[in-house]
């Protein structure tokens, strides 16, 4: 059965094969990339489609995944935020981007909260939700805020990047959003 959430301005879907294109669109803004690559520049198209691929495959592989958030006003294609758990990851994160001409409308706290939600339905035996966040992204660090998360003392280290652990547990997070 495909999941279809839908919030105030938001519809959210899985990342499917027709995002590809819209998300490489996005990942070519170097706002939108400035904490999401290695270097902090743009990827080769090449590059992207690849990521692209990952967060489809996502889907097929563990039963869940990034959401497509469509702005309801529009129909527009805004970004993808939702759960993914990449082997070697340090836990079940809710990731969020959103295209720039978007930002500051607090879409990517609408659709984590409700991303989160559906994801701790899903998995009731999930003890808590994290996001894995540079130091240097305020932005995120403000959304994961908003959503209820705090930063912990772990640090995951990915592609020589040190980056922070934010986590939610469950029962004050159901307390707070459900
Ligand atoms: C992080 C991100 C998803 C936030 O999405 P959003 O829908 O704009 O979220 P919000 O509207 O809640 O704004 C979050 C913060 O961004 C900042 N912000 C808002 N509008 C902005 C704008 N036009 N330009 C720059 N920063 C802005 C503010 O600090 C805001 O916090 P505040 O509401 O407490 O002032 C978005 O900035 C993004 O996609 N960034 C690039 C990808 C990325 O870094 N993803 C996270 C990886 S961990």
């Amino acid at each position: 059965m495909t999941v279809r959430i839908e919030t105030e301005r938001l519809i959210l879907r899985p990342f499917g094969p027709e995002d590809v294109e819209d998300h490489i669109a996005m990942m070519q803004d170097k706002k939108t990339a400035e904490f999401l690559t290695t270097d902090g520049v743009p990827r080769p198209y090449g590059d992207e489609w690849r990521f692209a691929a990952c967060y489809v495959g996502h889907w097929a592989i563990r039963g869940y995944g990034f959401f497509t958030v469509v702005e309801k006003e529009t129909g527009d294609w805004i970004g993808r935020v939702g759960p993914w758990q990449p082997g070697g990851w340090p836990g079940l994160e809710c990731g969020w981007s959103i295209v720039s001409s978007r930002w500051g409308k607090g879409y990517a706290p609408e659709a984590a909260i409700a991303a989160i939600r559906w994801t701790f339905e899903k998995f009731p035996d999930l003890a808590r939700i994290i996001s894995v966040i540079d130091p240097d992204n305020v932005n995120s660090q403000a959304v994961a805020r908003k959503i209820g998360e705090e930063k912990t003392d772990e640090v995951f280290e990915f592609w020589g990047h040190r980056l922070d652990v934010w986590a939610s547990d469950r029962e004050p997070w159901l307390a707070r959003f459900a």
